[in-house]
């Protein structure tokens, strides 16, 4: 029997494409070319080869003119990410197009960057290694570059979800509190202790640290405005590892200029790779390029998982087991 034809919009893990050019007609990018930025290209390639899947990633323009676009020969998109922002559900949807995502296991080493994030704010590591690397270090000193401990800190968890508990999990290791936002409460066994807000006000004003783990979309758009930094007890920190777009960067960038956010660290902007250039000149943010997923074991793992989704559909004819859509 032929092997159903995938169409993979980005270079992959090595393991991964291996596994795809093993169980599928595979259409592979080996060279990541960028005609993955262009839906019309992107469903002019799944014409031309006949793909029944696409294996599609965060940031591709899986918007409704490209879901439109495509053959009909397509019945499953499966992304490599969590996140589903770059990807019109309702226009799948109205397609009758599955859509299948990776969730579990992208947590911990998300997390992971988000408190890297959080101990370079805390601990000026960022412009503790640009003083070296500048050749402008002269010495120890009483008083330099001191930061503040996270010891006993209160870290506002804004998106109780997998990646924001196991940011939770990290953090009691460390001595903090840990209070978070959510869209509802969580059941005691996953709150482990953790106190729940109902409102932006109380949970602002209660918290030392932010750290935000929410999905991108319309309904988080510029959620952290001049409003809420202003609700935040002077000289909090701020991490972002969810999307981008839920930060009003100009809001963010005028409390780190004037102190009233004592610093922040960023993975992810609104329009990215664009990155504000009012965050590059300032001392007090810390800005790493989209590395919330990128381990090795983590890489595998996603990619594995985007193909147990294809399989279970293309090879198998059954549910896709992490179906979004
Ligand atoms: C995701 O999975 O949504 C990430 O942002 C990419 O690692």
């Amino acid at each position: 029997m032929s092997k159903p034809v995938l169409l993979v919009t980005r270079k992959l893990p090595e393991a991964v494409q291996a596994r795809a050019a093993r169980d599928y007609d595979a259409r592979l990018n080996p060279e990541d070319e960028p005609w993955h930025k262009d839906g019309a290209e992107i469903a002019r390639r799944a014409a031309e080869c006949g793909a029944a899947g696409l294996l599609c990633a965060a940031g591709d323009p899986m918007n409704a003119a490209t879901i439109d676009a495509l053959p009909g020969s397509v019945r499953i998109l499966a992304t490599f990410s969590v996140g589903t922002d770059h990807i019109d559900l309702d226009a799948a949807r109205r397609r009758g197009l599955v859509v299948a995502n990776t969730p579990d296991v992208l947590s911990f080493a998300t997390a992971e960057i988000a408190f890297t994030l959080l101990l370079m704010a805390a601990r000026r590591a960022g412009e503790g290694e640009r003083l070296v690397r500048a050749g402008r270090w002269t010495g120890w000193t009483p008083t330099q570059l001191m930061g503040t401990t996270l010891e006993g800190k209160v870290l506002g968890i804004a998106g109780f979800g997998r990646i924001g508990r196991e940011m939770a999990r990290m953090a009691r290791g460390f001595s903090m509190k840990i209070h978070y936002r959510n869209r509802s409460r969580l059941p005691p066994e996953q709150e482990d202790g953790a106190i729940y807000h109902d409102s932006d006000a109380g949970f602002l004003g209660a918290i030392d640290v932010l750290s935000m783990h929410m999905p991108g979309g319309g309904a988080t758009r510029k959620w952290l405005n001049a409003e809420r930094i202003g609700m935040l007890k002077p000289g909090a920190i701020v991490v972002n590892t969810g999307r981008g777009t839920s930060v009003d960067d100009d809001a963010l960038i005028a409390a780190l200029k004037s102190g009233r956010v004592r610093a922040a660290g960023l993975d992810v902007y609104d329009g990215e790779p664009r990155v504000h250039p009012g965050y590059l000149g300032l001392e007090n943010v810390a800005l790493l390029p989209h590395l919330g997923s990128a381990t090795t074991e983590t890489r595998d793992a996603m990619g594995f998982r985007a193909l147990d989704n294809l399989d279970a559909v293309l090879r198998h004819g059954l549910q896709a087991p992490h179906r979004v859509v």
